[in-house]
């Protein structure tokens, strides 16, 4: 990978097209959780330094190619700007013939963002012709997007068949970091894996479990086990039908030798809005449902961590939204953030929720590396290559 942007690159009054993802959740008009906008600010401020004019390339939600009014990116540069304390300019067009002469006029160091990318028909069908008209727009291609990496869309594939491009740092920094959970490991290493369904994240649990010691199954996913394997969980969210995965995550995890822990004790309740009540997994009644773990599970899963090297953390061990039944989850943050602190092991979070788990409690800093990206992650933790990283790897013409 010698295609990463550095500070040797000569790109005084270049236009660089830079591909960031600033997919945010927005409610009302207002953006509701901004780290996808913090994390692009320093690739933004070497290309300031470094003198480029500097095209922001990005899409939220999914227009379908058409112009959306929810959907427009301006709101976002508006926060850019406050957080670069900097002018970004707005193009509020679709492509088209005219977009070149503007984005022309910019000065050095100067920031223009274009309207969200997927209003053009040619973004999400990967069309060679779109592709090539937005490669005219500038002089070299940056992506910085490793959260859209898994989309072969125009801006992110089809665009660096056509000019010479780069990894941006933030891209850059999240492969180095996911590289020291799936090849260049520091065992012991533990897997908590937790979310609502077993069925959508058993490619991760069989990618996985051939390096890892650990696996840690929480949330809904953990409610799905202990049923198949003999114990009533009442009228917790559970999948049917999954008997044939969970035989096969037992059977690979004697094989390659990974020890897998679900909850002993949890958190009960008859609904959503109750105050929970404490229970060995062998008490639950028909009327009630999980909700989180106990103290006994949260102490088994500190015991583990206590004994790793590296921690991979994604998905909530309950219904944390509520706080009756957020425990679980927090103590999993704080275990984790603890060690990293004290004991400089290498932790990596990712996933949407996780991420929504990680601000609440407000914990960003104190791990070693949190994703932002929801697909693109967890794709890469089941193995797959993301056509954008691959497309980078394979179309290098630096200048
Ligand atoms: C994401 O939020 O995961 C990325 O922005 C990709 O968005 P998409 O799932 O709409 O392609």
């Amino acid at each position: 990978m010698n295609n990463i942007l550095n500070q040797n690159l000569e790109i005084k009054g270049k236009k660089v097209l830079l591909r960031v993802d600033l997919n945010v959740p927005m409610k009302n008009g207002a953006i509701t959780e901004s780290s996808r906008v913090k994390k692009i600010i320093p690739t933004i401020k070497l290309l300031i330094e470094k003198q480029a004019k500097i095209i922001i390339l990005s899409h939220i939600g999914r227009p379908k190619g058409k112009f959306v009014k929810g959907m427009s990116l301006k709101p976002i540069s508006v926060k850019l700007s406050s957080l670069l304390n900097k002018e970004v300019l707005f193009n509020k067009n679709k492509i088209n013939e005219n977009t070149l002469s503007e984005v022309n006029k910019i000065a050095n160091g100067s920031i223009m963002m274009l309207e969200n990318i997927r209003f053009n028909e040619g973004e999400e069908s990967n069309d060679s012709e779109f592709s090539k008209k937005i490669s005219k727009l500038g002089d070299i291609y940056v992506n910085d997007a490793f959260s859209c990496s898994h989309r072969s869309h125009a801006s992110i594939e089809g665009i660096t068949k056509y000019i010479p491009s780069y990894f941006g740092l933030q891209i850059n920094e999240e492969i180095n970091a996911l590289k020291k959970i799936t090849s260049e490991i520091k065992k012991p290493i533990t897997l908590i894996i937790g979310g609502s369904k077993i069925s959508t994240k058993i490619k991760i649990i069989n990618n996985l479990i051939k390096k890892f010691n650990n696996i840690i199954i929480v949330g809904g996913m953990a409610n799905t086990m202990l049923k198949h394997t003999g114990s009533k969980v009442g009228k917790s969210i559970c999948e049917n039908d999954c008997g044939n995965l969970i035989k096969e995550i037992l059977e690979s995890s004697n094989k390659y030798n990974c020890n897998i822990t679900c909850p002993a004790d949890v958190i009960v309740s008859k609904n959503l809005e109750d105050k929970g009540k404490e229970k060995d997994i062998r008490e639950i009644n028909n009327d009630e449902m999980i909700l989180d773990i106990g103290t006994k599970t949260i102490s088994s899963i500190k015991s583990i961590i206590n004994n790793s090297n590296t921690v991979l953390w994604n998905g909530p061990a309950g219904f944390f939204e509520n706080p009756h039944f957020q425990n679980g989850t927090k103590q999993i943050i704080e275990i984790i953030s603890q060690k990293t602190i004290n004991d400089k092991i290498f932790s990596v979070a990712g996933g949407g929720e996780t991420v929504a788990a990680i601000n609440k409690f407000k914990k960003f800093d104190s791990f070693t590396f949190i994703s932002t990206a929801g697909g693109a992650f967890l794709e890469h933790l089941e193995g797959k290559t993301l056509p954008g990283i691959k497309a980078l790897n394979q179309n290098v013409r630096i200048k």
